[in-house]
């Protein structure tokens, strides 16, 4: 039996890319010079994609491979890639829920912890020598018992709950519908933002929840609150939270995801209040390597003609 024709859209590590290959004939379109090119040469072969949740698939892609049958994301989210489209040529498509969802909520609360106790500047104060020059480091912010709203209560939303009931928080969260949880149901954002003093955006990214978090949410949360974002840039209106911060209309944003990443706008680098992080929710080896797994394992069971593990459609 010939092996499966796979085009490759971005990089994977050195284990899953020799299992892949073993698997596969891949084709890296992530290493191609002349994209269009190679596209037009390789995509009527292509069965089967995989790529990252950033990365996606984008339309051109989708169009240059007339046979493809499968797209494996090595990931969660599948915001970049257009549902109908795949809903429409019948084409299949998988992701990687569950394996990182310890990751990214461990993540989302340690960026709120290093955000409101000022971290990151007190690593320099103690490297620096500021502690014996200057002295003790300025007080920063209290988070235990903070009051907190969880936009988007789905696996990653609900983890990050369950970590901050260990902070003692008094939990609120906004959701399509009511979760069972004892936690308070706010499905308006605006007043979500308002009764919170940190709001964790959790939500999986859409064209409908495109900015949901806008100047009104920012100015609800105010001068004392803290946004912290795990999911996607999207899901924030980043020139209005950048007005914000700039302006002290909002305390503080703990980002691990931005607008045209990995370039991030430089108006960020100027700001002392916010924590930013390299978009590595899920950036651990134990958790990389079971969405490798994960997203393999959805591959083999389609070219085996069996059901796949974590279908998206
Ligand atoms: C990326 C993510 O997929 O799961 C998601 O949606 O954003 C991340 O886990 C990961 O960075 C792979 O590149």
């Amino acid at each position: 039996m010939p092996l499966p024709e796979l085009l490759q859209l971005a990089a994977f590590p050195d284990a899953d890319q020799e299992l892949l290959d073993r698997a596969y004939r891949v084709h890296r379109h992530d290493l191609a010079a002349d994209k269009p090119a190679f596209l037009a040469k390789v995509g009527p072969d292509i069965q089967a994609i995989a790529t990252h949740g950033g990365a996606g698939a984008s339309a051109a892609i989708l169009a240059a491979c007339p046979n493809l049958q499968i797209i494996a994301v090595y990931g969660v989210g599948y915001d970049a890639i257009d549902l109908d489209l795949c809903r429409a040529r019948g084409i299949r498509l998988t992701n990687t829920p569950d394996v990182l969802t310890g990751d990214v909520a461990d993540l989302a609360v340690a960026m709120l912890l290093a955000q409101a106790r000022g971290m990151v500047a007190a690593d320099h104060w103690a490297r620096s020598g500021d502690w014996a020059t200057k002295g003790n480091f300025p007080l920063k912010r209290r988070v235990f018992g903070m009051r907190a709203g969880i936009l988007g209560l789905g696996r990653i939303g609900l983890a990050v709950g369950q970590r901050l009931a260990a902070f003692d928080m008094d939990i609120a969260y906004a959701a399509q519908a009511r979760k069972p949880v004892d936690w308070e149901y706010i499905p308006d954002p605006v007043a979500l933002a308002a009764r919170s003093d940190v709001l964790f955006v959790t939500l999986a990214a859409s064209a409908a929840t495109r900015h949901i978090v806008n100047a009104q949410v920012i100015r609800a949360l105010g001068p004392d609150g803290i946004v912290v974002n795990v999911s996607r840039a999207a899901n924030i209106d980043e020139a209005a939270l950048l007005d914000a911060l700039e302006q002290g209309a909002l305390g503080g944003a703990a980002l691990d995801v931005f607008d045209g990443e990995p370039v991030l706008n430089p108006r960020f680098r100027a700001l002392p209040n916010v924590l930013l992080q390299p978009h590595i929710g899920s950036a651990t080896g134990d958790t990389r390597r079971a969405m490798g797994q994960l997203m393999r394992d959805n591959l083999t069971a389609h070219f085996a003609g069996r059901p796949l593990l974590t279908p998206v459609i």
